[in-house]
């Protein structure tokens, strides 16, 4: 079992397969960024089946496929199935835009993928035209009805709440996903770099009351994932609706989880810089003992919690970089 330093048992690995996206969402990715690693500094998937074995064998059971767009990375599904195959792995699943879901559900469910996230912030084409920087709407709420058919449950529905650009929309966006027995999940955007969506912050405390009493809902009890989601269920228990408030209610206190950038870099938090290089050593030809020891060595500079507040523009790397 890995426990840091403060005494939390870490067993949730998110692997960010490919930093590239086809979308530049306003929260996640500067205008015009070009920063993106060099395919030669990408951990293989031979390096990465290797690294996750280590985890796996340390304890960890939950592992995310994110990115940047996680379905962009070649032959992807092929990746999730070694995954899934890995003993110990219990829980995999994957973040996605969705725009190349349609392509891929399928194959995905096939190769052990249980549940996905999709990244849906609103429901209107110009909106999320003015959000994602391409014309996705059709193709994204397509790929999101293939998750449907082929199965994924839950399918939870991503929606970073920001005023004065989807923040009219959040009750229709509700009963569209009760709707289709989808998990809304309402967000609060955090400050990763200078993205300019910074400004359009809102606390989700007064959101969550309104809609408690809109579509009453009562507090869920169950964990739904391993992620930091707090929610609330309708009163037939048939739909939930999550709220992530990293700014207004943090919940690093009970965190579980680190980040393999798709180099090879380990993050130990999303919100501050500690982090250790696992490409070194693998390409150093490390062995099984080495690289579980250097596992427990990062793990102990997990720090006791994120930092967006006191220093805003503190973290200079984007979501795109770690998957959010
Ligand atoms: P499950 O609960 O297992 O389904 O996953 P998840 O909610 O952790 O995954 P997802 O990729 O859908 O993340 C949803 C949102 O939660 C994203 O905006 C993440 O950035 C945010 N989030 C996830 N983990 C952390 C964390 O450790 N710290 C902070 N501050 N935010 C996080
Ligand atoms: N703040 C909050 N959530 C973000 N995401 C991306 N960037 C940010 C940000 N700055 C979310 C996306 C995606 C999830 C993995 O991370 O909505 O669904
Ligand atoms: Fe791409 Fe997701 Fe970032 Fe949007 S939030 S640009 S879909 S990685």
């Amino acid at each position: 079992m890995l426990r840091d330093r403060y005494g939390r048992t870490i067993e949730y690995l998110r692997l960010s397969v490919t930093d590239r996206c086809d979308l530049r969402c306003t929260y996640c990715m500067p205008t015009g960024f070009k920063g993106f690693e060099e395919p030669e500094d990408w951990l293989t998937f031979d390096e990465i089946e290797r690294l996750l074995r280590a985890f796996a064998r340390l304890g960890t059971r939950r592992i995310r496929l994110t990115g940047g767009e996680p379905l962009l990375r070649r032959h992807v599904t092929d990746l999730a199935g070694r995954i899934a195959a890995i003993p110990g792995v219990d829980d995999l699943s994957l973040s996605t835009n969705a725009t190349t879901l349609r392509r891929h559900a399928e194959a995905l469910r096939k190769a052990g993928v249980a549940r996905i996230n999709v990244s849906l912030d609103t429901l209107d084409r110009t909106c999320m035209e003015s959000i994602t920087g391409r014309d996705s709407h059709a193709r994204i709420l397509d790929g999101i009805m293939a998750g449907k058919e082929a199965g994924f449950d839950p399918i939870k529905i991503n929606m970073v709440a920001m005023r004065g650009v989807n923040d009219g929309e959040i009750e229709r966006m509700a009963e569209f996903c009760i709707g289709h027995g989808f998990v809304l999940r309402l967000i609060e955007v955090m400050p990763m770099g200078e993205t300019g969506q910074n400004a359009a912050y809102m606390d989700l405390q007064p959101v969550r009351e309104r809609l408690q009493q809109r579509f009453d809902l009562v507090p869920q009890a169950l964990e739904l994932g391993g992620g930091p989601a707090r929610y609330l269920a309708t009163r037939d228990g048939r739909s939930s609706i999550g709220f992530i408030t990293p700014m207004s209610q943090h919940f690093c206190a009970t965190c579980n989880r680190v980040r393999l950038a798709v180099d090879g870099t380990l993050y130990l938090c999303l919100g501050q810089e500690e982090k250790f290089e696992f490409r070194p050593l693998l390409r150093a030809g490390a062995s099984d003992a080495e690289l579980e020891a250097a596992i427990r060595h990062a793990i102990e500079l997990k720090p006791h919690q994120h930092d967006f507040t006191a220093r805003p523009e503190k973290i200079v790397r984007f979501m795109s970089q770690t998957g959010g």
